[in-house]
C-alpha cells in the first residue's frame, strides 16, 4: 500500500469518527509514525511498510476512541521546548505561555532569584524558565507523584541543573517547606475549573487528571491558600503571577490585594486569564 493512500485513509477514518482536527491530527500521526509530512508525501510516496501501518492503524484508533492527540505521540511543545506528556498529567497549553513571558520580563537580567512554580504539572512553566534564567533557582512542587514521573522526565531531558523538584502539597504553605529561603518570583497555574463544569468538557480534556482540572465548587479553591499560605513569604520587590479560568481574575486580584496590588492581564484572546502582583 502506498504512503499516501495509507495517509488518505486515516483521514476518512479521523473524519468518519468525528475527530475535530482531523486534518491536523493526521498530520501528526503521520508524521511521528512514518517520519514524512503530509505536504510532502507528492515528492516522497512509496510503498509503506506493514509494521508501521499497523502502528498508524492502532494510533488513528485511539484518537476516533477519543485519546488527546498529545498523549498519543507522547510529547508536546511549549514556549520553544518539548515537554514528554501523557495519561496523569496536564498537557500544556499555549495561553500559559504568556505566564512564561511575565515572569521572564520581570527576572531581566537579575541573578540569583529564587522562583517557585506550584502545581507544576509536567513543569512546562519553571523548566522552561530554568533554561532561561540559569543563574536562578528553581523549586517545583504538585501535589501528584504521576505528573511529576514527567516532570522529573522532562527535566533529565532538558539537563536544568538549577531546578528542585517536590512532591508537596500547596495547601501546606511555604511555611510547611524545609527552608528558610523565601521566594523572590511565585508562578502558578493551579486547577481552576468549577467542579459543576467539568461534565461538560470536551472529551479530550475529561482524559485530562481531574487534580490538574478540578478547582472546587467556584474553581477557585487553590488561590486563597495562595493568597494567605505564599504571598506573605514573597520577598520585597518579589514578583507573583498566577493563570486563571474566565471570569475569576477580579476576584482572584481582591484576594491578592492585602500583599500588594494586583494587576489583571490578558491573554492572547483577549481573555482576563493572569494575575500578577508586584511586593
Ligand atoms: C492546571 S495543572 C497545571 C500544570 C502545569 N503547571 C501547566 O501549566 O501545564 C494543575 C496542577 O496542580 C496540581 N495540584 C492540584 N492540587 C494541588 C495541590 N494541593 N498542591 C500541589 N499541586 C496540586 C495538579 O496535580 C496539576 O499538575
Amino acid at each position: 500500500m502506498k504512503l499516501s493512500d495509507v495517509c488518505d485513509a486515516g483521514l476518512k477514518a479521523l473524519k468518519v469518527g468525528g475527530v475535530e482536527d482531523a486534518s491536523f491530527d493526521c498530520s501528526c500521526l503521520f508524521y511521528d509514525v512514518f517520519g514524512v509530512k503530509r505536504a510532502e508525501l507528492f515528492l516522497r510516496d512509496g510503498e509503506a511498510r506493514q509494521d508501521k501501518i499497523d502502528e498508524f492503524v492502532s494510533k488513528i484508533n485511539m484518537r476516533v476512541h477519543g485519546r488527546p492527540l498529545q498523549y498519543i505521540l507522547g510529547k508536546w511543545d511549549f514556549y520553544d521546548m518539548t515537554f514528554f506528556v501523557g495519561e496523569g498529567v496536564l498537557i500544556p497549553r499555549p495561553e500559559t505561555e504568556t505566564l512564561v513571558e511575565l515572569a521572564l520580563a520581570h527576572i531581566g537580567e537579575r541573578k540569583g532569584l529564587r522562583v517557585f512554580d506550584l502545581c507544576t504539572g509536567s513543569g512546562c512553566i519553571g523548566l522552561t524558565l530554568a533554561k532561561k534564567c540559569p543563574d536562578c533557582d528553581f523549586t517545583l512542587l504538585d501535589i501528584s507523584p504521576e505528573a511529576l514521573s514527567y516532570a522529573e522526565k522532562n527535566r533529565a531531558a532538558c539537563a536544568a541543573e538549577n531546578v528542585r523538584i517536590a512532591e508537596y502539597d500547596i495547601r501546606l504553605g511555604f511555611e510547611g517547606l524545609d527552608t528558610d529561603d523565601r521566594p523572590d518570583v511565585i508562578l502558578s497555574n493551579p486547577p481552576y475549573v468549577p467542579s459543576g463544569e467539568l461534565p461538560g468538557l470536551q472529551r479530550e480534556v475529561r482524559r485530562e487528571p481531574l487534580l490538574a482540572l478540578d478547582g472546587g465548587e467556584s474553581g477557585l479553591d487553590l488561590y486563597p491558600v495562595i493568597a494567605e499560605k505564599w504571598l506573605p513569604w514573597l520577598s520585597d520587590g518579589g514578583f507573583a503571577a498566577v493563570e486563571c479560568g474566565e471570569g475569576q481574575a477580579e476576584t482572584i486580584a481582591s484576594l491578592f490585594s492585602p500583599c500588594a496590588d494586583a494587576e489583571i492581564v490578558a491573554d492572547v484572546f483577549g481573555t482576563e486569564r493572569f494575575v500578577t502582583l508586584r511586593k
